[in-house]
């Protein structure tokens, strides 16, 4: 699914609501029908379920190398270490960066430090993966090992979720979307949304192609 938006719109929001860091002013998230709590405990049950990844990814990165920013989240759950190596190797797999693993995050490319953030969230096995506008600030060739990385976490079953305000990447790549648009959205199939001269004009994002 991809959340459309100009900018300021609310996606970065949106986002950080559904992913429980970000406690909603009114209304609640629900996960299977049951709300989230904003306690410790019930956060970090969300966290299980779903997981978030920013849109630059030195916010997220702060180990020395991307083997250990990976095992990061699996090793704060305190799992065993055969757990947490299985975790990492099965992650830098599904992101196609295994030659990285040993790395320090900080030579890595941009593109390659998203795939690395992704693949830390990959190793908490979430049901959802948000992801807050990954295409941006990657270059064609980024933005297609980043959508073959996507394609490859849904064949693993997991629901991704992007912000985006490329209509036409979330035209191609999207089953559903929700335009963001002055408190509201509006969701439903690509081409009953985004062909909606109407909506797209209100949320002041063009049409895709
Ligand atoms: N913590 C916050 N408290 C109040 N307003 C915020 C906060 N974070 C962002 N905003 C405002 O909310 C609006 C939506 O921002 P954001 O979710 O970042 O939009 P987008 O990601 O679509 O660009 C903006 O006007 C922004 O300035
Ligand atoms: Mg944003």
């Amino acid at each position: 699914m991809a959340i459309l938006g100009a900018n300021g719109s609310g996606k970065t929001t949106l986002l950080k609501i559904l992913a429980g860091s970000l406690e909603p002013t009114s209304g609640t998230v629900e996960v299977d029908g049951v709300p989230l709590r904003h306690t410790r405990r019930g956060l970090r049950r969300h966290r299980q379920d779903v997981q978030l990844v920013l849109q630059d990814p030195d916010d997220q990165l702060f180990s020395a190398d991307v083997v250990h920013d990976v095992a990061f989240g699996p090793a704060n759950l305190g799992l065993d270490g055969s757990e947490i190596s299985e975790r990492v190797a099965e992650a830098l797999d599904l992101l196609s960066i295994e030659p990285l693993a040993g790395r320090p995050t900080h030579e890595l490319s941009y593109g390659e430090r998203k795939r690395v953030t992704i693949a830390g969230a990959m190793a908490m096995r979430p049901c959802v993966l948000l992801l807050d506008e990954p295409s941006a600030g990657l270059d064609p060739a980024g933005v297609e090992e980043m959508f073959h990385a996507l394609d490859k976490l849904e064949k693993n079953h997991t629901t991704v979720v992007l912000s985006t305000h490329d209509t036409a990447l979330a035209y191609e790549w999207a089953n559903s979307v929700a335009v963001v648009h002055g408190g509201t959205v509006r969701q439903g199939h690509p081409d009953e949304i985004l062909r909606d001269g109407n909506v797209m004009t209100a949320a002041r994002l063009r049409p895709p192609g």
